[in-house]
């Protein structure tokens, strides 16, 4: 990343595709971004067809000269292999590299996405297409990142899939025995005898196994990553001084972004906040929180964000003056070192010819443009902070196959969600202005003051004996319900659950119990608050029960001195208010504190975190808040000098760097 900000400061612009227009648009095009302070553009992404008019054909000429104008405006380039939509000749003559659903439906050309990851045909066809691209802009002057694909994350059910899941079963486990064993086959007669039965998991009559269905999802991340993999190396031995990112969505369940996150140079990601959802903020916070966990804290770059309305939910609802600059900030501010969109100018024509754009169809003279102009130029003042991290004590703890493993069907409530419950422990986190870094399983937790593990329903030995370490060596522990239930076969661990969590925890369980509706629960101090959803018949053994079900004498939460440390759990979702004070309690436990002086509150909506030396405040909410700041400050974005207190009108941004 730093090699792209040196010179550049943050980056600002997005998605150009100039192939939708008559050239002479284009030198609009780069007067208009010269104005916004555009300084990235990401190129290409859909233009297969264009470079590859028919089979072994090649058509740069266009892209040469897109190239040298971006070069010759001191414009970077984010070249895109053009891999994600293949040109319908592909389909047409080779139609098994069009993906199949678990119906066995062959899906068709005519949107974008329709290629089979296992398919050898496509795989040589793209890798040939990135080969001629690499070798024709290896040291372009305007190349400044390569852009792999775009948002990967289709299955395919067709026989060359099956194949291929096959083989990687074979890898992960040797033999059929071994296979039959992990998958549990002597359930519902499901036993393989010969490797040639193993399948997809395609439609079926009732619930599929679990896991082959786990095993499936890991093997549909892990051929994607192959596929994002083959054609990364091929720019790395072309261009081995140009990064290279591929485009992330968020919480996004079908590709585990740790494995493949490791596998880029540049974490990106791609954020589209609802803009009629109050939680969006918070959401939002936690998915830029996990980019920079994915990153192991280096900054990332939001390579798309709408400048104004999508075109994808039923009902799209424009950002109200003032959003564009308060969500681009808000990335920034969560270690962002860019802001881009998708895209540039809006398109007249396909599918998302009613998505908003940074340049509206009315043009330039437009209250739209007018804000990404103005936002672009304040960018620059912000410069200083590229390259800095946003230092946290807090960890949340988020697995993917976890998260696969959890959302099986067949299980006590389909209501107990993964990401639902991340969200829920993040919020009152964020509330506070505490920084978290969300991170895997398997990570170094030592250097956090309190881990939070709102749910973990698959857990390996080794993770759970490095939560239980962690508490050993001193660290403050929250861990939500249903969690240490399976081991990675998604094999229910059996004794009192969650086993492998039980000493740490200081109790034990024996059964789920779902609830239809709220239930009361009581703090050791008499207050009550409620709950919902889910329940756990627990027994302490040697913690101390904080809260129990009222007037049944179980408890609903509780808290374990253990080693040095201090283990909390949760069995039952409580309401926020209550999940709010139970994380002040753990807080206190971890002796960390927000942003924001002697742990004030912020008041509702109001986002405080520190970057570097910047103490980013941004007003999501629609009053006037007032905040106050730890020490005289000077505001990057206004010039204006805080001191004692700042009041953020609704919308409005604060960067303050201490005075002086
Ligand atoms: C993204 C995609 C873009 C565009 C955008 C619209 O998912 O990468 O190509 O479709 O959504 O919001």
């Amino acid at each position: 990343m730093n090699r792209l900000t040196r010179g550049r400061g943050l980056l600002f612009g997005g998605d150009y595709n100039p192939e939708q227009w008559p050239e002479h648009v284009w030198a609009e095009d780069v007067e208009l971004m010269k104005a916004a302070g555009v300084n990235l553009v990401t190129v290409g992404v859909f233009s297969w067809a264009r470079i590859e008019p028919e089979p072994g054909a090649r058509d740069f000429g266009w892209l040469d000269r897109v190239m040298d104008l971006m070069a010759g405006a001191e414009i970077a380039v984010d070249l895109a292999t053009p891999t994600a939509s293949p040109p319908p000749w592909l389909g047409r003559r080779w139609p098994r590299t069009l993906p199949v659903d678990e119906s066995g439906h062959r899906l068709w050309y005519g949107s974008r996405n329709q290629w089979c990851p296992s398919s050898p045909v496509y795989r040589e066809r793209a890798l040939a297409i990135v080969t001629d691209l690499a070798d024709r802009y290896a040291g372009h002057p305007a190349l400044a990142l390569w852009h792999v694909g775009n948002e990967y994350g289709q299955f395919c059910h067709c026989d060359d899939s099956a194949a291929a899941f096959r083989g990687w079963l074979q890898h992960r486990y040797g033999d059929l025995d071994a296979l039959n064993e992990a998958w549990g086959t002597t359930f519902w007669s499901q036993r393989y005898s010969e490797w040639a039965e193993v399948v997809t998991p395609r439609r079926a009559p009732y619930m599929i196994n679990p896991t082959q269905s786990l095993d499936w999802q890991r093997f549909c991340s892990d051929a994607l990553l192959a596929c994002y993999r083959a054609e990364r190396d091929v720019l790395r031995e072309r261009t081995p001084d140009t990064p290279v990112t591929t485009n992330f969505m968020g919480l996004f369940k079908p590709v585990d972004y740790w494995s493949w996150a490791v596998e880029e140079d540049v974490v990106s990601n791609d954020c589209y906040p609802e803009p009629g959802d109050p939680l969006s903020p918070a959401r939002t916070a936690l998915t830029h929180d996990l980019m920079r966990g994915l990153g192991r804290g280096r900054p990332w770059l939001l390579m798309e964000q709408s400048a104004g309305a999508v075109n994808w939910r039923p009902h799209n609802l424009p950002k109200p003056p003032g959003q564009l600059r308060l969500e681009s900030l808000q990335a920034v501010a969560r270690g962002a070192d860019g802001s881009c969109y998708f895209q540039w100018r809006a398109s007249r024509f396909g599918a998302e010819r009613f998505h908003s754009a940074m340049l509206p169809h009315a043009g330039p003279d437009t209250r739209l443009h007018a804000e990404v102009r103005a936002h672009g130029q304040e960018l620059r003042k912000l410069a200083s902070v590229a390259g800095q991290a946003v230092p946290a004590r807090v960890a949340m703890v988020f697995c993917w196959e976890s998260w696969w493993a959890l959302e099986e069907r067949g299980r006590p409530s389909d209501r107990l969600n993964a990401a639902d419950q991340l969200l829920a422990y993040y919020v009152p986190l964020w509330e506070r202005g505490v920084s978290v870094d969300v991170v895997p399983p398997s990570a170094e937790l030592s250097g956090y003051a309190l881990v939070v593990v709102p749910n973990l329903f698959l857990v390996s030995d080794r993770d759970a004996a490095a939560l239980t370490d962690y508490v050993r060596g001193g660290g403050v522990l929250v861990v939500g319900p249903f969690s240490g239930v399976v081991d990675p076969r998604a094999h229910i661990r059996t004794g009192r659950f969650p086993s492998p969590l039980r000493e740490v925890l200081g109790a034990s369980g024996e059964e789920w119990q779902p609830v239809s509706g709220e239930v009361r629960c009581r703090w050791a101090d008499g207050a009550e608050f409620t709950a919902h959803t889910w329940t756990e018949l627990m027994a302490a053994e040697g913690a101390e029960a904080v809260a129990e079900f009222a007037g049944s004498g179980r408890p609903a939460v509780l808290r374990h001195r253990f080693g040095q440390g201090v283990a909390w759990y949760v069995a039952t979702i409580p309401e926020p208010a209550a999940l709010a004070d139970l994380t002040a309690r753990a807080l206190a436990d971890a002796d960390v504190r927000g942003a924001v002086p002697d742990g004030a509150r912020l008041p509702p909506g109001v986002e405080a975190v520190r970057r570097g030396d910047v103490l980013f405040l941004l007003n999501h909410g629609a009053e006037p808040a007032t905040v106050p700041v730890p020490e005289p400050a000077e505001d990057l974005l206004t010039g204006a000098v805080a001191d004692g207190l700042i009041t953020l009108a609704p919308r409005a941004v604060a960067a303050l760097r201490p005075h002086g």
